[in-house]
This record gives structure tokens, sequence and C-alpha cells, in this order.
């Protein structure tokens, strides 16, 4: 059975739900988020130590300005009204991207990881105007200025996901297989499942399946 320490999760698919089922896009991002929130339970049932969801990508500022006012919108409630549940759950809370949003927003996330920051049971890193080819050119740019050896370990080091162990599972829904620039360093040995079903319809039950198919999968790790 193989170890399970980091999922890694593209939620997509919110957009199609909401004009599905509510003839809203934003509704469905709201769904979205009761999605969320029931992975985070299934995750600290299953002892799992990181979960990296990518919620707001660098290509995701192409949208219309009213969609993604919304999702920030919607994320700041989201802390506001969750943080402190969080903090009791033992969570701790991570960004991942640039944090280029309003002041607001921005305060809310500083202090979200701030007070979280110690806390052990759960990590969640929220890929957040996150985009991996600019973390790696980050990355390399930061060893060159420092005049460093650019190698693995280097870099692995000058990475936003510094310290946390690559992803054992990359999931994403939404029925498209497409990494859309997510964490495309850390993923060269993640078992990938791409799932059908749209981010708010995706359940609990759903994890689990992934989870049991991913323990018995024989990891090769380019060895035999
Ligand atoms: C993913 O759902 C959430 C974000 C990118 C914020 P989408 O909004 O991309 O949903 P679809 O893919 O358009 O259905
Ligand atoms: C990926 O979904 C980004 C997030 C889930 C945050 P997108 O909906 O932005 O991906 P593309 O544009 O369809 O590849
Ligand atoms: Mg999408």
């Amino acid at each position: 059975m193989n170890p399970l320490k980091h999922v890694a999760i593209i939620m997509d698919g919110n957009g199609r739900w909401g004009i599905k089922y509510k003839n809203s896009r934003n509704a469905g991002h709201k769904a979205g988020l009761n999605t969320v929130e029931k992975i985070i339970k299934e995750s600290i049932e299953q002892k799992i130590q990181y979960l990296t969801l990518y919620a707001f990508s660098t290509e995701n500022w192409r949208r219309p300005k009213e969609e993604i006012k919304f999702l920030f919108n919607l994320l700041e409630n989201f802390l506001i009204n969750k943080i402190n549940d969080l903090h009791k759950q033992n969570i701790k809370l991570k960004i991942i991207g640039g944090k280029k949003f309003s002041k607001k927003l921005n305060n809310l996330l500083n202090k979200a990881e701030k007070k979280t920051c110690t806390n052990n049971k759960l990590q969640i890193n929220l890929a957040l105007n996150y985009g991996s080819k600019t973390e790696i050119l980050n990355a390399v740019k930061k060893l060159i200025k420092n005049k460093e050896t650019i190698n693995e370990k280097n870099l692995n080091k000058n990475m936003q996901t510094k310290n946390i162990p690559d992803p054992d599972i990359l999931i994403r829904t939404g029925n498209t297989k497409r990494l859309s620039n997510f964490l495309l360093w850390q993923i060269a040995y993640s078992e990938i499942f791409f799932e059908k079903k749209l981010w708010p319809a995706f359940n609990k039950n759903d994890f689990r399946k992934i989870i049991k198919k991913y323990k018995k999968i024989k990891r090769n790790f380019g060895s035999i």
C-alpha cells in the first residue's frame, strides 16, 4: 500500500455546473466552495498531511472582471467566517502564488497564514494567482542572482513548495485532461486522476475511490 502524504487538486468545472443547474457561473463557484469544505474534512479523516488546491491561476485574470470580483469576494467571506474553524481543527493555511490582490484580501490572507502557521494536522496550500512557469522562472532567477549552483536540490529550495513533499496524487475534476500551468515541476512522478465530474458535484466518495486506487498502484520512479 502506497503511503499518502500530499494530494493536489485542480478544482475545475464550477462555471459549467453553475450554468447547468443555476443558470449562473458564479452560483457554481459558490457551490464549489462547499466541495472544498467536504474535501478538507475527508483529508483530515484520511490523515493526509498536505492538500494543495488550485483556486486561481495566473491566466484566470483573463476572465470577466465581474467573475473575478465574485471569486475574491467569496474567498474574503470564507476567510472571515471560517478561519477560526480551520484554526481550531489544527489546520495550517499557506498561500502559494503571487499575493497581488486588494489590500483587504492581502490582509486577510496574511492574517490567516500567521494565525495558523504553527498548526500541524493538515497543511492546505491554496494556489492563488499561481502559475507554475512563473514559479520555476522565479526560482531560476533567484539562483542566478545568488550565484548558486543550478541543480534540482537548489531549485526545490527556491520553489514556493519548498519543504513540502511532491504530490502523490493529482486530481483534476471537470472532464478535461490538461494541467493548466499547475505544479509542472512537482508532479513529475505524481499519480494523475482525471475525473469526469464537475467540481461542485465531486464528493467524499469520489475522493475515497481515488485514494483507494492510488494505494494499489505500483509506483516505479524509474525503477522496476
Ligand atoms: C474552476 O472552475 C474554478 C476557477 C478557475 C476559479 P471554472 O470556473 O474554470 O469552471 P468551468 O471550467 O468554466 O466550468
Ligand atoms: C484551472 O482551471 C485553474 C483552476 C482550477 C484554478 P481553468 O478553467 O482556468 O483551466 P483552463 O483555462 O480550462 O485550462
Ligand atoms: Mg475551467
